[in-house]
């Protein structure tokens, strides 16, 4: 954490026009420095893919601004349209209710609200990363908040409380994870490792439950583009087998969310070496997507149809190894084979199409 230290000790000015500064020392671009709203309006059409904002081409909706952004979010409509003037009041109205909030969060002593309100502000407010990362104090109290709730993990004692806090915690941590300027100082701080233990609880109850998920969240976030240093660096830490071991014991999204992790880091070139190294390594993932299959025939659910188009994806990636390829032609689940999930993927051309091509690869004469 000595970057984080380092930061706060680099800038000892409180006033909010201050709260966005030493970028230098994390090398993000100029873009990041400036923190007037054009120029976090202006950035924000890069790192965030998926979610396209319009802040720029809002409408003039005075002091109700704000709400219109939000309840405007992920209508792409103006995507075509150039961006026009920047700034307008809902945009000044978020840029300052996050620089209170903020403000906040680092001067008064109970930061509950802070942390929540910042959260709800994430997506109307694209550059919340930026702003989080290199604003004076908060990662220190993000950390401490983090840290704080490691003695309730075990023997598992976890009050919801506790957990919804922590969990707006890393909510903030999603923001500064999904960001690309933020996203590469983030991951070289190792500040994930942080996270590790609650990947680590067993517990099925609901605060161990949303404290995994959201924890996951960070590490969706680092995956979801297509980094070769997450994954090296994630590869490091020996998530696979903390994946794995949440696929296999838990239910809801949070199974979902750590097969998405798997499949991402397998889609990774060095990802699928790494997992293809041994036979013990390939074996165990394959164990643990065979369990899932099973569980799929035995009793479907709602995310029945996701999860069998990740596990169908592992696969298929799976059998780019020549070896793994030839294993899998004694291993691959019966289910995949005889059509069992023809009914479900009837709505699914295209995970049909993979499955269907996976089959063909593996019975291929090598
Ligand atoms: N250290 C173990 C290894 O390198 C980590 C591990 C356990 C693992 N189970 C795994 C890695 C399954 C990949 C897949 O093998």
């Amino acid at each position: 954490m000595a970057l984080a230290a380092a930061k706060a000790s680099g800038s000892n000015n409180a006033n909010t026009n201050n709260l966005n500064m030493s970028t230098s020392m994390h090398g993000t671009n100029g873009s990041g420095s400036g923190h007037n709203s054009s120029a976090l309006n202006g950035s924000s059409s890069q790192g965030n893919q998926g979610s396209q904002s319009n802040q720029g081409n809002q409408p003039n909706t005075g002091s109700q601004g704000a709400h219109n952004a939000h309840s405007n979010q992920g209508s792409q409509g103006h995507q075509g349209t150039p961006r026009k003037s920047t700034n307008n009041d809902s945009d000044l109205r978020t840029d300052e209710e996050v620089y209170m909030w903020v403000t906040d969060l680092v001067y008064s002593n109970n930061s509950d609200d802070s942390l929540s309100m910042l959260g709800k502000k994430r997506e109307q407010f694209k550059d919340l990363g930026v702003v989080l990362w290199n604003s004076y104090g908060v990662m220190p109290i993000i950390l401490q908040e983090i840290v704080k709730v490691y003695p309730l993990l075990s023997p598992p004692q976890l009050p919801v409380n506790n957990s919804n806090r922590v969990s707006n915690a890393l909510q903030l941590l999603q923001c500064i994870a999904s960001h690309h300027e933020t996203q590469i100082p983030f991951l070289n701080s190792h500040m994930l490792l942080y996270l590790y233990p609650f990947l680590n609880t067993t517990s099925s109850s609901r605060p161990y439950e949303y404290l995994r998920l959201t924890s996951l969240g960070v590490i969706g976030a680092l995956v979801k583009n297509d980094s070769p240093q997450v994954v090296t660096f994630l590869l490091s830490t020996e998530i696979i087998p903390l994946c794995l071991r949440i696929i296999e014991t838990t239910s809801g999204i949070s199974k979902t969310l750590a097969l998405y992790i798997v499949l991402r880091i397998l889609q990774d070139d060095q990802g699928l070496i790494y997992v293809c190294q041994t036979y013990e390594r390939f074996f165990a993932v394959n164990q643990v997507l065979t369990i899932v299959v099973n569980q799929l025939v035995q009793q479907p659910q709602d995310s029945s149809l996701r999860l069998l188009k990740h596990v169908v994806m592992c696969y298929r990636r799976l059998a780019d190894d020549e070896r793994a390829k030839h294993s899998l032609r004694e291993i691959l689940p019966e289910a995949l084979r005889n059509g069992t999930f023809t009914p479900l993927l009837r709505e699914e051309q295209g995970t049909k199409k993979i499955l269907n091509q996976l089959i063909l690869s593996i019975n291929q004469e090598m």
